[in-house]
């Protein structure tokens, strides 16, 4: 062999050595600010996987829809664009409506409740009810009950009547709205602010953390702790792209996402009403806690969105939510 087919075998051999110690590139893609439980549960697995996999795997993390916002970052999902995304339960509906569940208003009465619901049989099969759509769930994480804020003082449902309100991509919220009287509008979480602050709706509801880190609060005039529905995520992958992880990556990636659910969700209880506390020392909007015969109100106006959707979700998926 002539010295220069070797000086070739051997830079041949370097070059494949080279592109096969590549990491593995994956794209976590999120909507909210870092300082959420769904940042920090983002931030935690980059962290916790790289640590398990050195050198094998590159976890890039992006927030604030700055790869992709709501209703383009599925489709990317599923075309290999980004590998990792937790939608909001309420942006489902597409692929399947039975986790239109967790819109149900005044289904679970806090987190805990709705983590029970999530942990029971019934809560773990919805996690693979996306699976022939391709889709792969990978675990719940939590962040906290919605809070309705609005650009007027209010109190009881009909305070609302003719409101524009954003909402999620979901028709169970849609219909939730139109219960009270109110507008619905659909509209994606990254132009809340600016649909707020212009007047292009009224009002919306979200937990503290998001309220607080979206600023919402400098630009709505009352935030009533109404608590009636949940905002909780589930962490999503592509199932083809998943499937064909090497097994050593993909066991060390299921402990990195299960060790970093669970440190969102401390996030998610431990600081999610501090939030509250923050958004009161701002003195922007007022936040008001109601009375039981308010939130009774509340309860009676929104409830017959249960029957509505009964059918779609199923009667088991709601009696199973009911039981916890
Ligand atoms: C919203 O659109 O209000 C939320 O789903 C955003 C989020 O991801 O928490």
């Amino acid at each position: 062999m002539s010295l220069r087919i070797l000086v070739i075998s051997a830079l041949m051999a370097f070059a494949q050595a080279t592109v096969m110690a590549q990491p593995i590139v994956i794209k976590y893609s999120h909507v909210v600010a870092d300082a959420t439980p769904k940042g920090q549960a983002a931030l935690k697995f980059k962290e916790l996987a790289e640590k398990a996999l050195p050198g094998k795997v590159e976890v890039q993390v992006f927030p604030n829809s700055q790869l992709f916002g709501d209703g383009k970052e599925m489709e990317a999902l599923l075309l290999g664009d980004v590998q990792i995304i937790a939608p909001s339960l309420a942006k489902f509906s597409k692929y399947t409506p039975k986790l239109q569940v967790f819109d149900l208003p005044f289904l679970f009465d806090d987190v805990a409740a709705v983590d029970r619901f999530q942990s029971s049989a019934k809560g773990q099969e919805l996690l693979d009810s996306m699976t022939k759509k391709g889709i792969k769930g990978l675990g719940y994480l939590h962040n906290g009950m919605k809070e309705m804020s609005a650009n007027k003082t209010f109190r009881v449902p009909s305070d609302l009547a003719g409101l524009k309100f954003r909402i999620q991509s979901s028709d169970v919220l849609e219909a939730q709205f139109k219960a009270i009287g109110a507008n619905p509008q659909k509209l994606a979480f990254g132009e809340v602010y600016q649909a707020l602050q212009s007047g292009v709706v009224d009002g919306q509801e979200n937990t503290w953390s998001n309220i607080y880190t979206q600023k919402f609060h400098e630009v709505q005039k009352e935030i009533a702790e109404t608590n009636h529905g949940v905002i909780d995520y589930m962490v999503i992958t592509n199932a083809a792209w998943w499937n064909k992880l090497p097994a050593d990556i993909r066991a060390g990636l299921s402990k990195a996402m299960t060790e970093s659910i669970k440190y969102g969700n401390k996030v998610a209880y431990d600081e999610g009403e501090s939030y509250k506390q923050k958004i009161i020392d701002t003195k922007k909007a007022e936040v008001v806690k109601l009375t039981k015969p308010e939130i009774a109100e509340w309860k009676k106006a929104m409830k017959p969105v249960w029957a509505k959707f009964e059918g779609e979700i199923g009667k088991d998926v709601i009696a199973a939510a009911q039981a916890v």
